[in-house]
This record gives C-alpha cells, sequence and structure tokens, in this order.
C-alpha cells in the first residue's frame, strides 16, 4: 500500500478517536505516527473552543512535546487515580482486540496509561490487522541494560529469537525514555498471548513487554473505500 494512503488512513483514525472525547475528560495521549494525528486534532478542538478543560497525560517524550507545543494542559499519573479515555497507536491488532505495541519503544509507559483509562481506543489504519497476534510483528521487550544478556538467553529458551533494537542516525542501541535496551523478539506463533506476557515479564531484568492483552475496548481503524478513508470499528467483546 502506498505511503500517502496509510497516512490519510492513519489520519482519519487518529482524528476520529479525538472526536470522541468530550470537555473535562482526562485523555491518555497515546505515542506514535497516528496517536500524532489525535493528539493535533484534541489541540485544534481545544483551540476552536469546541473542547474545554481537557488534560492530557503523554504516554512519551514524544506526545509530550506535542501535547506542550499545542498548549494542551497536561497532568502527571501522581496527580490523578483514573483516566477517562486513552487514544494510542499499535502495531497488531488480533480479532479479539489483542495488541502488539512498542514500534516506538514507549510500551511500558503506554501500558501503565492505557490499562488506566476506562475507555481505551486504539487507532490504527487497516493493515495492521491481523488474524492471528504475532503473524508480521515481533514482540518489544524492554530490558534493564545491566540485564541484557541473560534475558536474550531466556527469551531463546522461550522459542522466541531476540534482536537488540538498534538506533536510526544514531550510533548503538535504541535507549527508552527509562533509559533502557528494547529487545525484539520474534515468535513463529503466540497461541497464548496472556501466557507469553506473563511469562516475558517474569524474567528478571524485564521491564516490560509489547503484548496487551484485555487492556483495549474499541479499535478505530482507517481503511479504503474508493479511494477515500474511511473509519471503521470493532469492540471488544466482554
Ligand atoms: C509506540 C507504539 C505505537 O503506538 C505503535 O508502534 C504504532 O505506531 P504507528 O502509529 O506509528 O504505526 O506502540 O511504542
Amino acid at each position: 500500500m502506498v505511503d500517502d494512503a496509510v497516512l490519510a488512513m492513519k489520519k482519519a483514525a487518529g482524528e476520529a478517536a479525538a472526536r470522541r472525547v468530550q470537555s473535562g475528560m482526562l485523555v491518555g495521549l497515546g505515542t506514535g505516527s497516528t496517536a500524532i494525528h489525535a493528539i493535533h486534532c484534541l489541540g485544534q478542538r481545544l483551540r476552536d473552543r469546541e473542547l474545554r478543560e481537557i488534560r492530557g497525560i503523554p504516554t512519551s517524550f514524544q506526545s509530550s512535546v506535542l501535547a506542550r507545543e499545542l498548549r494542551i494542559p497536561l497532568v502527571s499519573l501522581d496527580e490523578v487515580d483514573r483516566i477517562d479515555v486513552a487514544i494510542d497507536g499499535a502495531d497488531e491488532v488480533a480479532p479479539d482486540l489483542t495488541l502488539i505495541k512498542g514500534g516506538g519503544a514507549a510500551h511500558t509507559r503506554e501500558k501503565i496509561v492505557d490499562a488506566l483509562a476506562d475507555e481505551f481506543i486504539v487507532v490504527v489504519d487497516e493493515t495492521k490487522l491481523v488474524d492471528k497476534l504475532g503473524s508480521k510483528s515481533p514482540v518489544p521487550v524492554e530490558v534493564v541494560p545491566f540485564g541484557l544478556v541473560p534475558v536474550l538467553h531466556a527469551l531463546e529458551r522461550l522459542g522466541g529469537v531476540p534482536e537488540l533494537r538498534m538506533g536510526v542516525r544514531k550510533a548503538g542501541p535504541v535507549v527508552t525514555d527509562q533509559g533502557n535496551f528494547v529487545v525484539d523478539v520474534k515468535f513463529d506463533s503466540i497461541p497464548d498471548p496472556a501466557g507469553l506476557e506473563r511469562t516475558i515479564n517474569n524474567i528478571p531484568g524485564v521491564l516490560e513487554n509489547g503484548l496487551f492483552v484485555g487492556v483495549a475496548h474499541r479499535v478505530l481503524f482507517g481503511a479504503l473505500e474508493n479511494g477515500k478513508p474511511v473509519v471503521r470499528e470493532r469492540l471488544r467483546s466482554q
């Protein structure tokens, strides 16, 4: 699919989610090239005075810088005990709304924020929808640098093929907002995402992994109809 079409689908999905936000809400601000469209749209709605008194909780340095630029008031997790709605992207979405996230290395903060939301809306383009989780994407795992080698061995023992994520236009590995490394682990199949999520997080040295099970409530995905972007919806069955 050409880049322009994917971009149009991402924009349509991100903006559709931002239009569901109401005045006074506390909003989790996701990370990535789809979530930024939602953040831009929230900023525009505030400028147009269509929205008032929302507060954002960023999931990364990227989303916090963008929100500040757009004058979206921010609060920290220390100041709240719940979030009304979180809007965030994903790398893969399975039919039961289980996700793989972490393409932007922000999955640790994203999981904390997205899991606190009364409603977590996932925004993606339709290329992210898969029949089986793990069919395209590896599972990102945030690892404390001190424990890297033992964690790599433990991930291999689980049947994965781990690869340390390297920086682009930066020598050496990607370093997360927490100062850790990211290991991308490819699995042939993931028959039990909830079990794998727990097992990976039990490896000493692992901070968090990008399997999101039972966290998403709704997916808004951009698709193309007669060459035009449209937004379709999937809800998690309870
Ligand atoms: C960042 C993420 C992103 O939400 C995910 O990688 C999707 O990104 P994009 O919208 O750019 O495709 O999980 O850690």
